[in-house]
């Protein structure tokens, strides 16, 4: 193979004016608002994947956003790679907060970035880690290297439950067919320190309501003759969690997956230091579930976090008000075997039995999507991990993340095939966040560390 660093250091800066045009486009797929601009980025991803020597480019509407499909196919007796990604990207919000414009990418150095970092919404999460991809590709096919038959299918409603991607991958079963997915769309453990996501956690999401009175009420007439919804919301949702920080929803743990002994003490080798940790996050101390490490609390632990909660008067100044409803979005982040359609109507239910009388509790489902695991035996895992010893010198650690994509488990349940996660991205990277940023260096890593993928796994397939 020729070396795709010599491409990467004389395509640099196209690399990055590239990305950087994709970027300016604010693809927000959560916000009606934005529609046009989600079709625009489709179309920019449409024109990159084509431009880049790819085939039967396609962009499939959809009931809500658009899918981008392309592939390359060489010879039908070699294997194929299907790419995922999504070139949707979460809200800006709040806006304040940015350092730089969010649709406007800009490169500036952090400490964990001295080479530079790109700063935009969906620089890591995922139209940067996504675009390693499609140059990756351009590479091989341009320099006439492409080994075996790659399909891609980036899709605009990752960030808001992948709603229209599930019957598009059933109704096109064999335009999908594949040995094995690839995606870059979680992280590694550090620049020095390359590692493979071997799981993701699953996830429930509800949105639950307590109505009191028929009207907000004067607190002082009425106040301690009535329920106050908001009382009682905080009351029930403190009720959730024990001494030990365990779920006390009846059935919770039933089907959690226990790692063994062996498999804890793996997770433990991982280097991770705990007063780094607190300090980048300005906490005196983490906190979780008894009898867990960091690391188990937040990859192969299931969690139950309040994510917004709402009702009453919140304006300037002070109103003497009981309201009539109190509201808040809850999330669980689920580990493998847990159903999250089950864990929902768990959930529902005993939500429903600890209200008081005085009060009526309703919980709406949102969405969700059960837990993943890559096999660290599996060929596509094996070609990935000797990708990254071939552009880092080193052996990546297999490492389960507690992020969730939940379209990953339905790939395995509808095309049969297993999805190898080959994040570049880290935590520190602020996806989600203001200042969202990925770092160039993780960029041009991730476009030199994807074409050894495709060599080892045609190898390991003949
Ligand atoms: N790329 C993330 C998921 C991720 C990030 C996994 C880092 C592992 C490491 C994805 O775009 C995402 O944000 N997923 C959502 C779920 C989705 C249904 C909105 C999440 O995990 O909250
Ligand atoms: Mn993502
Ligand atoms: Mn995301």
């Amino acid at each position: 193979m020729i070396d795709p660093k010599s491409y990467i250091e004389e395509h640099k800066e196209r690399l990055l004016e590239e990305l950087f045009s994709l970027l300016q486009i604010p693809s927000v797929s959560a916000d009606p608002a934005y529609k046009d601009q989600v079709l625009e980025g489709a179309q920019s991803v449409a024109q990159f994947l084509s431009a880049a020597g790819l085939e039967n480019t396609k962009i499939h509407s959809t009931q809500g956003h658009p899918i981008v499909y392309a592939d390359k196919i060489i010879n039908p007796e070699l294997p194929t790679v299907l790419v995922y990604g999504h070139y949707d990207v979460q809200p800006p919000d709040p806006i304040d907060l940015w350092d730089s414009e969010p649709f406007n990418p800009v490169i500036k150095e952090t400490e964990i970035h001295p080479e530079g970092a790109i700063f935009a919404r969906g620089a890591c999460d995922d139209k940067g880690q996504m675009f390693m991809h499609i140059k990756a590709i351009e590479y091989l096919i341009q320099t006439d290297q492409l080994p075996c038959n790659v399909k891609f299918m980036i899709e605009g409603e990752e960030e808001v439950g992948s709603n229209n991607l599930v019957p598009f991958v059933k109704e096109n079963k064999a335009l999908l067919e594949n040995d094995v997915i690839l995606i870059s769309d979680t992280g590694m453990i550090a620049k020095d320190t390359p590692s493979i996501t071997t799981g993701l956690r699953g996830l429930s999401y509800v949105e639950v309501c307590v109505t009191g009175p028929n009207r907000d009420l004067h607190s002082g007439l009425y106040g301690g003759a009535v329920a106050n919804p908001i009382n009682i919301l905080s009351k029930m949702i403190a009720s959730l969690h024990d001494q030990d920080n365990r779920i006390c929803i009846p059935g919770f743990y039933d089907r959690v997956e226990e790692l063994s002994a062996a498999e804890r003490a793996a997770m433990a080798k991982a280097p991770f230091n705990l007063s780094d940790y607190e300090k980048a996050l300005d906490i005196e101390s983490v906190y979780g579930e008894k009898d867990y490490s960091t690391n188990e609390r937040n990859s192969i632990r299931p969690t139950l976090d309040v994510n917004g909660i709402w009702g009453g008067y919140i304006g300037e100044g002070a109103k003497t008000v009981i309201p009539s409803k109190a509201y808040a979005k809850i999330s669980m982040r689920l580990v493998p075997n847990q159903n999250w359609e089950e864990i929902t109507q768990l959930f529902k239910s005993h939500f429903e039995s600890i209200a008081p009388k005085g009060v009526r509790v309703s919980v709406t489902p949102h969405h969700g999507g059960q837990g993943y695991v890559t096999p660290t035996h599996h060929r596509g895992y094996m070609a990935a991990a000797a990708a990254y010893k071939q552009s880092f010198g080193k052996e990546p650690i297999p490492q389960r993340s507690g992020g969730s994509i939940p379209i990953v488990a339905l790939f395995e349940e509808v095309l049969g095939s297993k999805s190898v996660l080959m994040g570049f991205g880290l935590d520190s990277d602020a996806i989600h966040s203001p200042n969202e940023h990925f770092g160039v260096w993780n960029y041009l890593k991730g476009i030199e560390t994807i074409p050894y993928f495709y060599e080892h796994f045609t190898a390991l397939n003949s």
